[in-house]
């Protein structure tokens, strides 16, 4: 499971182990832990009696749920299987022949990027800032940035869980303006980080920001703010001289049925959404109090989102993550083969404080079983060369 490009593989894990899916404690995706909601999961039940039915298409009821909540006009409002599908769509529309990646990140741009022939220059932000750009940063990497027809921002971003420095970001985008690049920035953990409604999402939102709105494409993830990775929607904010071309281009039917009433019915909860980002902030709060605290841990990375990323003392995130799924059933995601990140990293989901508590608990646990075993390991070398070890 080491090679795994995502979190989430529950079904996965459980035939590894041999245990019903839910056994097991999933840290590995960050999906919100407040849902779903009972109207998403009684809209998902009833719209099963209609999968007899083609899906509405266009899906308008969704597109302008989607619209509001976004605080957009709908007319520039693109919907996907999931936000994963919307990367692959506009990489597919726009055909870009050089594509920047500002990382550590997500790696489905890349992805979608050589999917299409693109030529990706991947850069990465230095741990010792936590993997933040800087606005000096950014200045540095302009003849890149202008050198490439796309660039691809997280904010806030996955896996290091924090919002992008405002001046940062707004200077990306002047210079991307300046050269004609197109600048696609995956808000798909904002909801989480802001209180809703009221334009509080909009307000953090690059949507919002002056002059963006020639050249920025902004993409959102229902499925993680909704809880619905099975079912999946995703909404992608078009610049108005891109919408016209980029609509007739996404397949019919492309959300399904239960998907669309199940996320309609997931944005008129108004009550949910509102109470997710402050019920996130105060349990990611406390968890990283007491993240800190665990001996092995060297640093908790700061966070807005509902996510949060660990720098190891030593190299060994697989084999924290190893153990966590045998010996406590808990799935957290192993960053070390993701790229910028390494051996030293973790990423684990903020969920209910009780389950956080035992992620907690057993990530202490076998940080110390390691530790133990090390030093045993140690003692034992030791004495070998000694020629007194247990084996002899
Ligand atoms: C930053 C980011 N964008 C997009 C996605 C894809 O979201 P969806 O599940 O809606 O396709 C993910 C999923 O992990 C993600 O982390």
């Amino acid at each position: 499971m080491s090679d795994d490009i995502h979190g989430g593989k529950i079904r996965e894990a459980a035939t590894a182990l041999g245990i019903p899916g839910d056994e097991l404690l999933d840290f590995s995706a960050n999906v919100n832990f407040l849902g779903p909601s009972p109207r998403v999961v009684a809209a998902a039940r009833r719209a099963v009696g209609e999968m007899g039915w083609y899906p509405l298409d266009p899906p308008d009821p969704l597109r302008r749920a989607a619209a509001g909540f976004l605080g957009v006009p709908q007319e520039r409002v693109a919907l996907g299987n999931g936000a994963s599908e919307l990367i692959f769509l506009t990489v597919a529309h726009l055909r870009p022949r050089r594509v920047v990646v500002l990382g550590p990140t997500f790696t489905e741009y890349e992805r979608a990027a050589r999917a299409w022939g693109a030529e990706v220059d991947l850069v990465f932000a230095p741990e010792e800032r936590d993997f933040a750009f800087s606005e000096e940063h950014i200045e540095a990497l302009a003849p890149r940035l202008a050198a490439a027809d796309l660039v691809f921002i997280c904010d806030p971003n996955n896996p290091t869980g924090d919002l992008w420095d405002r001046r940062a970001r707004d200077t990306l985008i002047s210079i991307c303006a300046r050269a004609g690049t197109a600048v696609f920035v995956d808000e798909s953990f904002l909801a989480f980080t802001e209180v809703w409604p009221g334009g509080a999402v909009l307000r953090r939102s690059v949507s919002s920001s002056e002059g963006s709105s020639e050249q920025v494409i902004v993409l959102h993830s229902l499925t993680k703010i909704l809880t619905m990775p099975g079912l999946r929607v995703g909404a992608l904010v078009l610049p108005e001289a891109l919408a016209d071309g980029f609509l007739p281009r996404v397949p019919p039917w492309n959300v399904n049925c239960i998907a669309q009433a199940a996320a309609v019915a997931g944005l008129e909860d108004v009550e949910l959404l509102e109470r997710t980002p402050p019920a996130v902030t105060e349990a990611r709060i406390a968890a990283i109090a007491r993240l800190r605290g665990i001996p092995g841990v060297a640093r908790v990375l700061p966070a807005a989102a509902n996510f949060l990323c660990l720098r190891l003392a030593a190299p060994g995130a697989r084999e924290v993550a190893g153990r966590l799924r045998q010996q406590h059933g808990i799935l957290v995601r192993d960053l070390t083969d993701f790229p910028g990140m390494g051996a030293r990293f973790l990423r684990v989901a903020v969920r209910e404080p009780a389950d956080n508590d035992r992620l907690i608990k057993a990530l202490a646990e076998v940080l110390a079983g390691i530790a133990a075993d090390a030093f045993a390991g140690a003692s034992v070398a030791t004495d070998c060369s000694l020629g007194i070890g247990a084996a002899s």
